[in-house]
């Protein structure tokens, strides 16, 4: 939970930083100098940068899971009989709308999927000692299977979406089908991930696409958003499936991302990760307190609009945002968070130097240029 809120406050912090100074970047030339000025940058070669850490404290052991260079799917082709749907009939917000509202749309999208389709319902876990697993409910009639499965430790819940994703993909066979397989998951991040196939190279994501491109010859594929924890039965049975899955006895070893690598370093040895932030206008005085900055409230308002939309890291996704996987590791999702830390930036960088930082951003192609 307060991870969740640090990853919006995080947000939160990057909208206003972008506020604060995004108007005032022009000149091209500050990147140039700056990639001139590349091999002997201090910012990426001192050590506290994420890597140099994981490689330092020996993380790497001998697998770090595969990452490809290229797509796998045609893109003249793509993958036309797949179809993604990251929100509900009426757009919803997960966190402001009611339960049983967001049941109810979910369930007159169910109630739609024909009656000879496949359903597979899919979910990750992760619970507070980084124990992992992913659960599938696959139903049909009253034909159904259930598959649970532990995911090496530090696996990211994202990563244990895709896999329950994977692994529904692959159970299949023993259902016979009509012309429809539904995907539904509570993890819109994933079907957001999977919808941008052609920048897709993390391993998991890729299997995924491999099936789906050879499923999609026989079958209409619908990857379907819904609401989690909102009663609904298969989610329900997702949701318990991908917890026992944590829960089994025998830990897989399995590579981690780089990331995930990260995550376990940093979990190992919390002192030396954890900065507070210095500035005014970051501290909050009560949790869940406002920011507050100098600009008036109309001029916030347009700012935030227009800059956030043209940050490329964030996807509308029918009036919500979504955060993209973060190119430069692709194995996480681009929060603000993420981004700092995968770049080996810090909230101090952006502060002293935020048009250098916002420059940065540019050559990691993480804001359109302007
Ligand atoms: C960038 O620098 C070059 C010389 O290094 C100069 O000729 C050019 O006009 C500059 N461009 C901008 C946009 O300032
Ligand atoms: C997480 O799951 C593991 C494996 O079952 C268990 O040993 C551990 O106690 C769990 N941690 C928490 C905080 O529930
Ligand atoms: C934790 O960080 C401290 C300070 O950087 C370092 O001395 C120590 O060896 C680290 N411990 C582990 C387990 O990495």
């Amino acid at each position: 939970m307060e991870g969740k809120f640090n990853a919006v406050l995080e947000f939160v912090l990057m909208e206003l930083i972008f506020i604060k100074f995004g108007s005032s970047i022009g000149s091209r030339n500050r990147t140039s100098a700056y990639l001139k000025d590349w091999c002997n940058n201090q910012r990426l070669e001192r050590n506290n940068n994420p890597f140099s850490q994981v490689i330092s404290c020996n993380q790497i052991t001998n697998t770090v899971e595969q990452r490809h260079l290229t797509q796998s799917i045609d893109p003249p082709v793509g993958l036309p009989g797949v179809f993604y749907h990251t929100n509900l009939p009426v757009p919803v917000n997960e966190q402001k709308d009611h339960p049983t509202y967001l049941r109810q749309l979910a369930l007159e999208i169910i109630n739609d999927i024909p009656v000879d389709a496949l359903k597979v319902y899919t979910d990750g876990s992760r619970n507070d000692s980084d124990c992992t697993g992913s659960g599938i409910y696959i139903t049909k009639h009253n034909q159904e299977l259930k598959i649970q499965r532990r995911n090496p430790d530090f696996c990211s819940v994202f990563r244990s979406e895709l896999i329950a994703v994977n692994e529904g993909l692959d159970s299949l066979s023993s259902f016979s089908c009509s012309n429809e397989i539904w995907m539904l998951t509570d993890s819109r991040s994933s079907i957001q991930h999977l919808a941008n196939w052609h920048r897709v190279r993390d391993n998991t994501g890729m299997n995924i696409l491999n099936k789906l491109k050879s499923l999609s010859v026989s079958y209409r594929i619908h990857l379907q958003w819904i609401a989690s924890h909102v009663d609904i039965q298969g989610n329900e049975i997702a949701d318990e499936l991908a917890k026992a899955g944590a829960d089994d006895a025998s830990v897989p070893s399995a590579p981690l991302t780089y990331l995930e690598l990260f995550s376990r370093a940093k979990s190992g040895n919390k002192t030396i990760w954890l900065i507070p932030p210095e500035h005014h206008w970051y501290h909050c005085s009560r949790p869940g307190g406002c920011l507050s900055i100098d600009c008036s409230r109309c001029d916030q308002t347009t700012l935030t609009r227009f800059l956030s939309g043209h940050i490329r890291s964030l996807i509308f996704s029918d009036n919500s945002k979504c955060f993209e996987i973060f190119p430069k590791c692709a194995s996480e999702q681009a929060t603000p968070d993420h981004i700092l830390a995968c770049l080996g930036i810090s909230k101090q960088d952006l502060v002293s130097n935020p048009l250098l930082t916002l420059d940065f951003f540019r050559v990691h192609r993480l804001v359109d240029p302007t």
